[in-house]
């Protein structure tokens, strides 16, 4: 057993449904279970680099949060202490600040952190805790990349979202007689694209991890069209692999974009493009995601109450586990395009461009 009396959370990273949900859940366990006193450390890090801005999270605070998209502790894709960017003599310098950091969160009284968010933010902890700082992290994506969990609270929501989406688009395609493609999520990986998809009942669907040619997909397009069906829905993960045939005619971000125009020239069909964008990051969780996140939440403090710092809560076998920081960060868990997602999706007939 630890010697806590005092625990901080930070959310780092992007944004996803149910980090409202884990700060609810750690707070009440750490609060009923413990008796600890928990304080909210604001947007990533920088809570503990300008300590004035941390505020004690109180059963009050939490009350009526669960159902709520975002984090009402605010978030940051920079503010890395180790890299902390700040100006100088008008010129931008980058400097370690961690140690800085450490003596704020010991002014603060907090003891151990719990740090919710991706690989980003998982680095950053494992840093603190080489350095002596008690870490557990909760890990925290939409994109469901994160190969040491099974799935990533956030990432139903999102799928829910995304179909809501393709449901909506398939009637006016059909109606209009269009090439649709939309894009969604996924910098590295197609888990949304590939879920989304196959819930939505898609014609084709590109993504990172299946090359694919801008002929195939015209192909299937045509098949539709000799079976009478005169519309295709293409689902696009943001981060497809453009083949080289496409890169002269980029027209940079956003990649669906491309994918139209592309469709456009050599199908003859009417495309119109829809990118979803950060839709897919808002909104309130699914109650899959809330029951996710607030075992996480709950999981994390226990971990922090028995000593195991330096872990990250994970989901295995429909159980909460622990597993080394330092072991889950780095490894992107990536579509298998030989898996049974995908050959499921190639038995009814969806193609991938390939
Ligand atoms: O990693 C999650 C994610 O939603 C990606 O799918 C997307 O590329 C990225 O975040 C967008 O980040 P930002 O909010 O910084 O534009």
């Amino acid at each position: 057993m630890s010697d806590i009396r005092c625990i901080g959370i930070a959310t780092g990273g992007g944004d996803a449904p149910g980090l409202n949900a884990v700060i609810r859940a750690a707070t009440k366990a750490a609060i009923l279970k413990y008796k600890w006193k928990v304080i909210g450390i604001p947007d990533g890090f920088d809570g503990l680099i300008w300590p004035e801005k941390s505020f004690e999270l109180t059963l009050d605070k939490v009350s009526g949060i669960l159902p709520r998209g975002g984090t009402i502790l605010g978030t940051t894709n920079r503010g890395n202490p180790f890299k902390y960017k700040t100006e100088e003599n008008g010129k931008e310098v980058t400097r370690d600040i961690s140690d800085q950091v450490i003596a704020n969160a010991a002014k603060l009284g907090i003891d151990a952190i719990i740090t919710i968010g991706g690989d980003g933010s998982q680095k950053i902890g494992l840093e603190l805790f080489q350095k002596g700082v008690k870490i557990v992290g909760v890990p925290k994506t939409i994109d469901n990349d994160l190969s040491a969990t099974e799935l990533t609270f956030g990432f139903d929501t999102a799928i829910h979202t995304v179909t809501d989406a393709i449901d909506k688009i398939h009637t006016t395609a059909a109606s209009h007689h269009r090439v649709f493609v939309i894009e969604v999520m996924g910098r590295d990986c197609g888990w949304i694209a590939l879920a989304a998809g196959i819930a939505g009942g898609a014609h084709v669907i590109l993504i990172p991890e299946i090359p694919f040619s801008i002929k195939a997909i015209c192909e299937s397009i045509a098949e539709r069209e000799k079976l009478g069906k005169h519309f295709t829905i293409v689902v696009v993960a943001e981060g497809i692999k453009l083949p080289q045939e496409l890169k002269q005619m980029s027209r940079g971000w956003p990649v669906g974009n491309t994918i139209g125009d592309a469709i456009g020239l050599f199908s003859n069909k009417e495309v119109r493009v829809s990118v979803l964008g950060h839709i897919q990051r808002g909104g309130s969780p699914s109650p899959y995601d809330r029951v996710l996140a607030t075992r996480f939440g709950v999981a994390a403090v226990d971990l922090l109450a028995e000593g195991a710092f330096g872990k990250m809560v994970a989901l295995r076998a429909a159980s909460i586990v622990a597993v080394d920081i330092a072991r889950a960060i780095g490894h992107l868990k990536t579509v298998d395009p030989d898996g049974e997602l995908v050959s499921t999706a190639r038995a009814v007939g969806i193609g991938f461009g390939d």
